[in-house]
């Protein structure tokens, strides 16, 4: 036999269980419709993974704003904050899983998950080249729709994504194939499931928001099929929202032209396919006024998990300024748990000391620079401003 027709036979193969892996993903897809009421929880677990890097740093000062907000339903027990121990790259190297058993086996006994940044290694970096945990914990969880908003008032925008977290080239990881020295192939994969969970999310939204249009954004010139049909899944869904307008934009275009008023006329709600979401949520936060500003939620049925959209910093890291890592994309992270579990009073308390701490009164101003304030610094201000508004 030749070289390449073992080639093309070994693919093939790797291919058809890549594919059977996918038709299981979609039954238990099918199965997953239940939705967790929190309600009618009598405690509300909220689980706590600080990362690496800065993430410690910036996980300590979030939890005390998280402590403040939810000062009397931490007291009486209907709230309680478990730290989960053993996701550091460290352990995750030691054990070389990207997602260690035990961790995944912890996590699953919270109700939503509040998670600092984490180290996906890079070819190259001292590290075995683990898979994203990032990746792990939204597939693992079901957590399909990253919901990141953003917000320019001076330019009149006011914005929410909705990222499918899960597919397109996320979706088999490290699966890819090398055929021969010559030729690899990685897949991007579309499914009408979760297509639709994506969209049914980012129309509901509008819904009970009050906006009036959902702007689908993709490759579809190009990538003909998996964007093709994330458009016409979404535009199906759809039909059950008729009062809300549906526009279309292409990815590229949008990262250029989304501060020209006239591209980004209507645009209220996003949705859009999960590498692209990926990529125009941080040109949208860097508009914003930084990753540091941004954060994002996972959410699915069962569980949920709030994150900043920012890395690990290596850099401050290694000059030694860690502790001048700006707080404020977890703090924010936790004003969207707070509301997700319920308690949308606590995130307009925190939005609002936020408002006076960043923008109005700025008597204290983290710049990541030792001349700026140090995480804690701004967080004992912030807390303060909090308990001054109560
Ligand atoms: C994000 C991050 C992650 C992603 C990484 C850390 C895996 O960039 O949440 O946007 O690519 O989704
Ligand atoms: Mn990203």
């Amino acid at each position: 036999m030749s070289d390449n027709t073992k080639n093309i036979e070994v693919a093939q193969e790797k291919f058809a269980e890549l594919i059977k892996s996918e038709f299981e993903r979609i039954e238990r897809m099918k199965q997953d419709n239940e939705i967790k009421d929190f309600s009618k929880l009598e405690k509300i677990v909220i689980g706590v993974l600080p990362g690496d890097g800065i993430g410690p740093i910036i996980m300590a000062q979030a939890l005390r704003v998280l402590k403040t907000l939810m000062k009397d339903e931490l007291e009486s027990g209907k709230v309680e904050i478990r730290e989960i121990e053993g996701m550091t790259i460290e352990h995750r190297a030691e054990t070389l899983q990207s997602l260690p058993d035990e961790v995944l086996a912890e996590v699953k006994k919270c109700d939503v998950i509040l998670k600092g940044p984490m180290v996906t290694p890079r070819a190259g970096d001292p590290w075995p080249n683990l898979l994203s945990a990032n990746s792990l914990l939204r597939r693992n969880l079901e957590l399909f729709a990253a919901v990141r908003p953003i917000k320019i008032p001076d330019k009149n925008i006011d914005w929410t994504f909705f990222r499918e977290n899960i597919e397109g080239e996320y979706i088999w990881g490290n699966k890819g194939i090398q055929v021969n020295d010559d030729l690899a192939v990685d897949f991007k994969v579309q499914t009408q499931q979760g297509t639709e969970r994506i969209a049914r999310a980012a129309f509901d939204f509008a819904r009970k928001n009050g906006k009036k249009n959902v702007t689908i954004v993709t490759k579809a010139n190009i990538v003909k099929l998996a964007d093709g049909n994330f458009i016409k899944g979404v535009r199906k869904v759809g039909e059950e929202y008729p009062e809300i307008e549906i526009q279309e934009r292409l990815v590229d275009a949008m990262c250029a032209k989304m501060l020209d008023p006239e591209f980004n006329k209507g645009i209220e709600v996003i949705v859009l396919p999960n590498l692209y979401g990926d990529i125009v949520t941080d040109v949208a936060a860097e508009h914003q006024g930084g990753l540091g500003t941004a954060s994002s939620s996972n959410i699915g049925n069962k569980y949920a998990m709030f994150e900043a959209i920012h890395g690990t910093a290596p850099f401050l890291i290694n000059h030694g300024r860690g502790q001048y890592a700006d707080p404020c994309s977890l703090i924010r992270a936790v004003g969207m748990l707070v509301a997700h579990i319920g308690y949308g009073d606590r995130k307009q308390l925190l939005d609002r000391a936020l408002d006076i701490c960043t923008i109005t009164e700025r008597k204290l101003v983290v710049t990541t620079d030792k001349d700026g304030a140090t995480a804690e610094e701004f967080t004992t201000y912030l807390v303060d401003t909090i308990n001054g508004l109560k």
